[in-house]
């Protein structure tokens, strides 16, 4: 059974691997302990987090208080209060705004996040975002160059650290906020624990500050204060025998090689009629269809067309889209998206990459989902990805234990910056997949 297997994946400080997920309702109650007992330290004098306690994100202490507003915790400050010029560096480093359009630029960023960015617990695989990936992610529309942020070794000129924000208005319950989304924060291995990435986000924050926004949503791998929601990553195998090989995912148990290969096979072909690529003609379809199903989420993102051009209109080996026309009405119906971000697979004489697809916006009328997203596992298996994954997001969890993916051994927890929210969400009312 796919069950048995145990999948890992490219996120800091996952949790114990043996620590399997389950719909048992006292799994949230751990995740409430595991709070209070920080809650308990950090009000014993004790600062669990030196950084994150002065800033405007919820904080432990005021978990389970009914009485705190959702929304801003603090109300934007005039323009002309924000800091004018960046936060100080050690004297041996520098800012640099970081030109991704630009090749060489781009390829210093690629090189610093391929050998320094996020890392399983067990230190086997690494992201390994492609260059077309970053100028994708970094650019949509309306993007701001100057939050795209290096630091870099003032003698040398060497990028040591990035981070980055994009644009993004994020609907939170009933309102539309214009937000940041911060990605990419990476210290170079030989900096880190030097207090560096504080300075980092104080300093994008300040670039968000200057153009009137004052809101942010991250993801991490590592517990801060405060998620408002923690999700799980599941894996579908796909290419099973170098999954294990590489040490991936482990053989279940009674389970032998050629039974697992047999386990995960898929059809030649997709099975929906009317199951094609999505094109610059279907942008306003897809924009009606995507807007109207992420409304049932209590944070989600506002899409426009201009938005769903960017994000979602296929670009070769970064983002892929497809749709279901009904043959009879030609209207689009349905629609499904994933994303590509390899893994740099770390001392396997064998493998060097590990192929795999993200499952990205997925919008089902007509077609069952099942359907649906077994068309994209089968279309993934065609392009040579060996595994598909998938977060407990949205209403993945109606696909994810039938269509035999696994849980991974980490969680993403997701945050929001100057925003609160009264009692963490549920996986499933998450309507947002950051990259
Ligand atoms: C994440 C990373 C930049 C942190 O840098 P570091 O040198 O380890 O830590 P520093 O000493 O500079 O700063 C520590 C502070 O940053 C916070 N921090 C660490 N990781 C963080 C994250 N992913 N997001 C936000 N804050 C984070 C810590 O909680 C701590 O603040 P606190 O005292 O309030 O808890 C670095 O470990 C790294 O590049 N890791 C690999 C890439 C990665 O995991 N990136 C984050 C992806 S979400």
């Amino acid at each position: 059974m796919a069950d048995d297997d145990q999948h890992h994946q490219p996120i800091p400080n996952p949790s114990d691997p043996a620590d399997e997920p389950s719909s048992d309702p006292s799994e949230a109650s751990i995740e409430a302990l595991a709070r209070r007992v920080q809650e308990s330290l950090a009000v014993g004098g004790v600062q669990k987090h030196r950084f994150w306690e002065t800033q405007p994100v919820g904080q432990f202490k005021d978990l389970g208080d009914s009485s705190l507003p959702e929304g801003p915790i603090e109300p934007p400050t005039p323009l002309s209060d924000v800091r004018p010029d960046p936060y100080g560096l050690p004297s041996a480093y520098e800012w640099s705004t970081c030109d991704i359009s630009d090749p060489s630029v781009c390829l210093e960023v690629y090189t610093l996040l391929t050998n320094n960015y996020v890392e399983d617990d067990e230190n086997m695989f690494r992201f390994n975002y492609s260059k077309e990936f970053l100028q994708w992610a970094l650019r949509p529309p309306g993007f701001f160059p100057s939050w795209h942020i290096g630091v870099r070794v003032k003698s040398t000129k060497k990028l040591v650290a990035f981070i980055t924000g994009i644009p993004a208005r994020l609907r939170v319950r009933d309102e539309v906020v214009r937000m940041a989304e911060i990605n990419f924060l990476c210290v170079h291995k030989k900096l880190r624990s030097k207090r560096l990435a504080p300075v980092m986000i104080k300093e994008v924050t300040r670039r968000v500050h200057l153009e009137n926004i004052w809101q942010a949503a991250y993801t991490a791998g590592v517990v801060l204060p405060t998620p408002i929601a923690t999700c799980r990553y599941w894996h579908r195998s796909l290419n099973p025998k170098k999954l294990i090989d590489v040490g991936f995912s482990r053989l279940g148990a009674r389970m032998t090689m050629s039974r697992t290969i047999r386990l995960y096979k898929l059809p030649d072909a997709t099975v929906t009629p009317g199951f094609r690529k999505m094109e610059l003609r279907d942008v306003p379809e897809v924009t009606r269809l995507l807007r109207g199903y992420l409304a049932r989420f209590a944070v989600a993102p506002d899409f426009d067309e201009d938005d769903v051009e960017h994000w979602l209109l296929p670009t070769e080996n970064v983002v892929d889209s497809f749709l279901v026309e009904s043959p009879v009405t030609h209207e689009i119906t349905d629609f499904c998206s994933f994303y590509t971000l390899p893994s740099s697979i770390l001392n396997n004489p064998n493998y060097t990459a590990l192929k795999a697809a993200y499952s990205y916006y997925n919008v089902t009328t007509k077609t069952p989902l099942l359907q649906l997203i077994n068309d994209a596992l089968i279309v993934a298996k065609q392009k040579d990805y060996d595994v598909f994954n998938a977060l407990d997001v949205m209403e993945n969890e109606g696909f994810l234990k039938e269509l035999k993916f696994g849980p991974g051994d980490g969680q993403l927890h997701y945050y929001l910056y100057n925003y609160r929210i009264r009692n963490a969400l549920h996986p499933s009312e998450l309507g947002l997949v950051l990259l």
